[in-house]
């Protein structure tokens, strides 16, 4: 970017893993979304989102399954490619879902690989600390967002969508330094507490994101749906900022009323 700011720059360019780098040196605090298609894409990245996440969130947000498990690559594939068409100056990550990672090394590659090739994606974003992958994505030319705490593909594993680290905080601090060590560019922290967080975050020279870890992270991340008023029943670490779910259903009803009514199309709808 040539401005000092991620939000400002002149050049119409992407931003990189360097620009988020330099943005934590200079204490510029940003924001991430998820994103699911290139509309919302195309007004987040005008709005000045300087990076997208295709997160595997898509799974209960997007295609309608109960949590992120069941997303498949192949169903991730067309929605970054959606992402990355719709936006010119976000960084795209890419979420590697649940089974497609795991493995080893190898397989995170094959799966990373796919997600460039096929869609464009810019980064790949894992769950966990696995550090032998993180280190063969990265010197393989593929940066790698970390993301510790509540990590939802381990739901089951975690019994549930509790607060991590409250126990054995020393454990994800390590884990996040060991990550930063391997070569990830940045860590999401999910729902973990504030204090944690923050020694996290000043223990690292990476940009940490946090949802639900507090007012402490260098950046926060929201489910799009969640900081739109889309989601019924929203999760108390998200605010909110508007209520498009009301906005559309009123839309809707109006829509069909004046159909019913006859009111709809009028003639500046018509043609002769
Ligand atoms: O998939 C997702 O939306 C995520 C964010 C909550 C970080 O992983």
């Amino acid at each position: 970017m040539s401005s000092t700011t991620l939000y400002g720059g002149a050049a119409h360019r992407r931003v990189t893993i360097l620009d988020l780098k330099s943005a934590k040196e200079r204490g510029e605090k940003w924001a991430m979304l998820t994103s699911y298609e290139q509309m919302t894409a195309s007004i987040f990245d005008e709005a000045g989102i300087p990076v997208l996440l295709v997160g595997d969130s898509a799974g209960n947000n997007f295609l309608g399954e109960e949590n992120t498990i069941p997303v498949t690559v192949d169903e991730l594939i067309p929605l970054t490619r959606a992402v990355v068409r719709g936006s010119s100056r976000a960084l795209v990550v890419a979420d590697l879902p649940f089974g497609s990672y795991e493995s080893s090394p190898e397989q995170a590659l094959a799966t990373s690989i796919r997600f460039f090739k096929e869609a464009g994606a810019m980064a790949v974003k894992l769950e966990g600390a696995h550090l032998a992958t993180v280190e063969k994505l990265t010197s393989s030319g593929i940066p790698v967002m970390g993301h510790l705490g509540l990590t939802p593909q381990s739901l089951h594993q975690l019994g549930g969508y509790k607060v991590q680290g409250r126990t054995d905080g020393d454990l994800m601090k390590a884990a996040a330094l060991d990550l930063e060590k391997a070569g990830a560019f940045a860590i999401v922290l999910e729902l973990v507490p504030e204090e944690l967080a923050q020694e996290i975050t000043a223990s690292l020279s990476i940009p940490t994101i946090g949802i639900g870890a507090g007012n402490v992270t260098d950046a926060q991340v929201l489910v799009w749906t969640d900081m739109a008023g889309f989601t019924a029943k929203p999760p108390k670490l998200a605010k909110a900022y508007r209520n498009l779910r009301q906005e559309l259903l009123a839309a809707t009803k109006e829509f069909a009323d004046e159909v019913r009514s006859g009111e709809f199309p009028t003639q500046a709808q018509t043609f002769h």
